[in-house]
């Protein structure tokens, strides 16, 4: 089983989730599907597959304006939130401190963290690769419970380039050796039809998390199906 997890990002409307769900439907698939869609999507009806959310709050409940709590996504039957992507980290300066404390609220909460780690195009010409992400991880996990790790070289996202094969092995065997458990490891960045089998058989691998290509059927199910 390998988890094909969508990040719609701040994309998309009711009409356009509803038409993916209505193809993903059709599909028969030993996978995981699972599509990350923002709040304003999130409502409380049968989706048929998973439905997670892109972010939740750090705190339990309160004087949090603009923030939703791990308990509200667990009350709108919210299984999966992506905690700590390059976005959140870059445009929101979140740091794996934050990150952490994401991860272990909605375990608390009984969500499923996907933790994103990944290195930006400077560290990776540097040759940092392998600390910058040890680091990113040993930091940013929880302490106990059941996460998904994605690994997302932050040059790689929505640019079109991939890492090679080899490199992504590279990566996400550093991630493998640090986890205290074994736990998913996803890749992502600029996944798409025609790398997406290749990137999901790759040693370590147990599934992959897309952006762009997650928007649209045309784009999303021919991935699904090339998984199956
Ligand atoms: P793209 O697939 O558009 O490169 O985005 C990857 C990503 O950031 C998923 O979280």
């Amino acid at each position: 089983m390998k988890f094909i997890i969508g990040n719609w990002k701040m994309n998309g409307n009711m009409d356009e989730k509803e038409s993916l769900l209505s193809a993903i439907s059709g599909i028969k698939t030993k996978n995981k599907v699972v599509l990350c869609l923002p709040y304003t999507l999130l409502y409380g009806e049968n989706f048929g597959i998973s439905i997670g959310a892109q972010d939740v709050s750090n705190h339990d409940k309160g004087s949090f304006t603009g923030d939703i709590s791990a308990s509200m996504l667990k009350d709108a039957n919210i299984q999966y939130v992506i905690v700590g992507h390059s976005d959140r980290r870059l445009y929101h300066n979140e740091t794996n401190e934050l990150v952490k404390e994401k991860a272990t609220i909605a375990i608390k909460n009984g969500i499923i963290p996907i933790v994103c780690v990944g290195e930006t195009i400077e560290e990776k010409n540097s040759g940092h690769t392998t600390s910058v992400i040890k680091k990113m991880l040993l930091e940013s996990i929880p302490k106990d419970g059941e996460y998904i790790i994605a690994y997302e070289p932050r040059w790689a996202i929505g640019s079109g380039l991939t890492p090679t094969n080899n490199e992504i092995v590279t990566a996400v065997k550093t991630i493998f050796d640090n986890l205290p458990n074994p736990m998913p490891i996803l890749y992502g960045g600029s996944v798409n039809q025609d790398n997406a089998l290749d990137i999901a058989t790759i040693p370590y691998i147990d599934g992959l998390l897309i952006g762009g290509a997650s928007l649209k059927s045309e784009t999303f199910l021919p991935i699904i199906k090339s998984i199956n």
